[in-house]
């Protein structure tokens, strides 16, 4: 909600690199990672590359230490590209469903953790890369995420027990399971709930003698958009009282996207034309859901935009500048009087906005400058 960019910077910025611009600050990723590796102490974590894997958000955050969570062979040709060690358990792979090839490859490179879901996956990952390890994926019921992320993918809890005895009959080492609450999670009880969960499935398994040693709980934790959230020490504070219940040689992971790099960008637009429709106020933009703000479609998102003027308010439209009725942001804004040349700055525009833009009606996608 809060823009780490006031307008006179914003000014200076595209003087030198035009509009739409989309502004990385370096300093907020550090503070994001930082703020969640101690709200959550006990847990170690791998940045969700799909939530921007701009290069230097990757760099950053390999900066300070954190691992990575990749879902195909793009996302590991980038690490590839910065000469990140992908050695070491530094990187699991996430996606539940891949093809054989891509199991082969990856595994081939060294990275050892698959996430399945069902019995046809185990099977292609016994096939291609034997012995490997593996984490069963859980499916969450969580009316409260914003992008439901269990739609697609999880296994019943009821089905865990026979899919890990699967798993070890094929020769698989079935390190553990994880969940995804949903992405936008603003309320920590899913986590806890599904925690819980796992560890009734863990203490029938150990009474078995499968022994798991990890537990990995996901990405999902919120960040603000056009309102406020919890402050994540709170938010994780319940998390971590779960956790408790595991026993401390059981190795906890999460795999956050959104959270870290979600409210590092705040994109700089420029309103490039106005209408008056049917006694509407229409504004149009240089950046539209076509480029940056695809997290509207894709994402579910809503976004904060924000002008340095204040007279005049009143609910209108905002479009981006492409020749498609449906490249409309908002028909709700509450903004006050713009003209033709004025800056608007977007925030929280970090996760899931760049990396689904498109390139239609060949305007180009929005470039990300890095300021301190
Ligand atoms: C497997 C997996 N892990 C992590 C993430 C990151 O989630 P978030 O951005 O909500 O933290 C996602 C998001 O789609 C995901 O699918």
């Amino acid at each position: 909600m809060h823009s780490f960019l006031d307008f006179d910077q914003a000014r200076d910025i595209a003087k030198k690199h035009g509009t739409p611009v989309l502004v990385l600050s370096k300093q907020k990723v550090i503070e994001k990672y930082s703020k969640l590796s101690n709200a959550l102490p006990r847990v170690s974590l791998y940045y969700a590359l799909k939530a921007n894997p701009y290069v230097e958000v990757v760099r950053i955050l390999n900066e300070v230490g954190s691992n990575f969570d990749i879902c195909s062979i793009g996302e590991f040709n980038t690490l590839q590209g910065l000469q990140i060690n992908t050695g070491n358990g530094r990187v699991i792979y996430t996606n539940p469903t891949k093809k054989e090839e891509e199991i082969r490859f990856i595994h081939g490179q060294g990275i050892d953790l698959f996430v399945f879901d069902n019995s046809l996956e185990l099977r292609k990952i016994a096939q291609s890369a034997p012995g490997g390890n593996v984490l069963l994926r859980l499916e969450v019921s969580n009316p409260h995420c914003v992008v439901n992320l269990s739609y697609k993918f999880g296994a019943e809890a009821g089905e865990a027990e026979p899919l890990i005895s699967e798993a070890v009959s094929l020769g698989l080492n079935v390190k553990g399971l994880c969940f995804h609450v949903g992405s936008q999670t603003a309320n920590p009880q899913p986590y806890v709930d599904t925690i819980m969960t796992c560890k009734k499935i863990a203490d029938r398994l150990t009474s078995r003698g499968i022994r798991l040693d990890l537990l990995d709980i996901g990405g999902g934790f919120p960040v603000a958009y056009t309102s406020s959230i919890m402050p994540i020490e709170k938010f994780c504070e319940p998390i971590n009282e779960a956790l408790d219940n595991f026993p401390p040689d059981t190795r906890i992971i999460a795999e956050p996207g959104r959270f870290l790099v979600g409210d590092a960008i705040v994109l700089i637009t420029k309103v490039i034309g106005k209408s008056r429709r049917k006694d509407v106020q229409w504004y149009f933009l240089d950046d539209g859901l076509y480029n940056s703000f695809s997290g509207k479609v894709y994402d579910n998102t809503d976004y904060n935009i924000i002008s340095e003027k204040t007279r005049n308010r009143e609910q209108c439209v905002v479009a981006g500048p492409t020749c498609d009725s449906f490249d409309v942001i908002s028909t709700k804004k509450v903004l006050p009087e713009l003209e033709m040349g004025d800056l608007l700055l977007v925030t929280s525009m970090g996760a899931y906005t760049s990396c689904s833009a498109s390139e239609f009606n060949c305007h180009k996608r929005t470039p990300t400058v890095v300021v301190d």
